[in-house]
């Protein structure tokens, strides 16, 4: 029997038009973690859905456990032991936390047919504790947050007990505990010899977990090396060919007059009594844990969540905001952190989705003008560089990091006085990130104003002017950019007051 547990060679792959995985090589040991990397787009996800029988590969060859599979569907992967955890998440929202886990796979009474929800019941149970996840197994996923509904696609995973493992950006939605939860039991798996595979863009993540990291860039193998005898710089070198020497470019901006003001806001249950300007030119970051209310602050700017009670002014003029419409015309947009639910319609093209909020600048008279549309599809292309066939292709079927880039850039096509971006860079590259804090500088320096919600603390550090810190629902701390420090951000987020503005 072969020493991996799993060896992937020669691995190739098109797509009607791209060539997508060229003579790709990976493979992983038993216990040993396998960190995967490469900028958005270079082909991760699409290697590891060859893996999981969703896509057929063109050429190569799957070892596993020493015998090599010449065919593999989603069926053939599970029976060899192979459980992928997709990039994006693939929930039935109307369906329990239980019936989730163990959809297609329920437990049954012997043969009889009865379902043993008992069993199940006391299942999800452990796999939930063991993530430190308290939930009740009968709750509709439907209601869990974003990185709730992570945490139980893990569990899902686990339950199957498989040993080859595949986390694909498992950690982009979660909060700090949850990830804490999620690499003890990585660790213990490492330990009963269970192989992973993990992407992530996350830095800091890949050198605490991995053992080793294998890199690819525009769909070809680069190499693999020992995490251990490698560093960032090396690493960024590999994926992006060059070096990457000021991740945050932050551009010195003159502000201009106030353009946002809110005062007192609240929503039941969620927020109290938000109040803070924003300038023009001005970049201020939202700073806080998950569940600290930063989502639902953005929401309610926008017209997405009931406002009980304060009031918004856009420009020094008060303005009423009930629906998203409201918020648009009154030249806020939002780039929201869930692209799946709320942000893009993935089986629509680049061109219809980039449209979507800017119908009147696409169409005259009531009339789509094709022209216009492609004009304003290419423009965000092309200013984002975002990784496509053209305007014409499906949402559904770019990369993670370029699905999030169309969501900027249609929002951008809004030409917003005030941007609000709630995790702009989550699942996104290194090269792309700086892209991003380019238009960022770049929007600032035409006036726009804009509030950068943020998990990332090095990020809302590097790029912010003015720091907001929130935590259950209040502003907590408030810092300039020369104030501001990962030890006083932490305090105000988890709950110490200090407003040292
Ligand atoms: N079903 C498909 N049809 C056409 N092109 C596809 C399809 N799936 C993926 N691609 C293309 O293949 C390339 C690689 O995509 P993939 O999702 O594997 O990238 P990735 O490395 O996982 O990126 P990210 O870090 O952004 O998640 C992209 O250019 C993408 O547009
Ligand atoms: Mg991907």
């Amino acid at each position: 029997m072969s020493a991996f547990l799993l060896e992937m060679k020669g691995i190739s792959k098109s797509f009607p038009g791209v060539k997508v995985l060229s003579d790709v090589q990976l493979n992983l040991k038993g216990g040993e973690l396998v960190a995967l990397m490469g900028e958005n787009g270079a082909g991760k996800s699409t290697l590891m859905k060859i893996l999981g029988g969703i896509y057929e590969r063109d050429a190569g060859t799957i070892v596993v456990k020493g015998e090599v599979q010449e065919k593999m569907t989603p069926d053939i992967a599970a029976s060899r032991g192979i459980a992928i955890i997709h990039q994006e998440l693939n929930l039935i929202p109307h369906l329990t936390v239980m019936e989730n886990i163990f959809l297609g796979r329920e437990y049954t009474y012997g043969k009889s047919g009865f379902v043993n929800w008992g069993r199940m019941r006391k299942e999800t149970k452990r796999w939930l504790d063991q993530l430190a996840i308290s939930l009740d197994p009968d709750t509709p996923v439907g209601e869990l947050s974003v990185g709730q509904q992570q945490m139980i696609e893990i569990a899902k995973a686990l339950s199957m007990q498989a040993d080859i493992l595949v986390l694909d950006e498992p950690t982009a939605a979660l909060t700090n505990r949850e990830i804490d939860a999620l690499f003890e039991v990585i660790a213990s798996l490492k330990e009963k010899g269970v192989g992973m595979i993990y992407i992530s863009h996350r830095m800091e993540e890949i050198f605490q977990v991995s053992d080793r990291i294998t890199v690819l860039r525009d769909g070809q193998y680069v190499g693999t090396v020992e995490t251990a005898h490698t560093d960032m710089d090396e690493l960024v070198k590999m994926m992006v060919g060059r070096e990457i020497t000021d991740r945050f470019p932050k551009a010195d901006v003159k502000w201009g007059e106030e353009r946002l003001r809110v005062e007192h806001l609240s929503v039941k249950g969620k927020l109290s009594d938000i109040s803070f300007t924003v300038k023009s030119g001005e970049i201020v970051g939202v700073a806080g844990l998950m569940g600290a209310g930063r989502t639902e602050m953005a929401k309610a700017l926008f017209g997405l969540e009931k406002v009980r009670e304060g009031q918004i002014y856009v420009d020094g003029k008060p303005i009423r905001v009930t629906k998203p419409i409201d918020a648009i015309s009154a030249g806020i947009a939002l780039v929201t952190e869930d692209r799946k639910e709320e942000g893009l319609v993935l089986s629509l093209s680049v061109r219809e989705n980039i449209s979507l909020p800017n119908l009147e600048k696409v169409s005259s008279l009531g009339v789509m003008q094709p022209g216009k549309e492609q004009a304003l599809a290419d423009d965000a292309i092309s200013r984002l560089f975002i990784k496509t066939a053209g305007g014409e292709q499906i949402v559904g079927s770019l990369s993670g990091g370029n699905q999030q880039k169309v969501v900027i850039g249609k929002w951008l096509a809004t030409r917003p006085k005030i941007l609000i971006l709630d995790e702009p860079t989550r699942g996104v590259d290194i090269g792309a990130k700086k892209e991003i804090y380019d238009i960022m500088n770049r929007l600032a320096q035409e006036g726009v104003a804009i509030l950068m919600i943020s998990s990332e603390l090095p990020e809302v550090l590097g790029m912010s002017d003015r720091v907001l810190v929130m935590h259950e629902g209040r502003i907590t701390g408030e810092f300039t950019r020369e104030e501001a420090t990962q030890e006083l951000i932490m305090y105000a987020a988890t709950g110490g007051t200090s407003h040292a503005v």
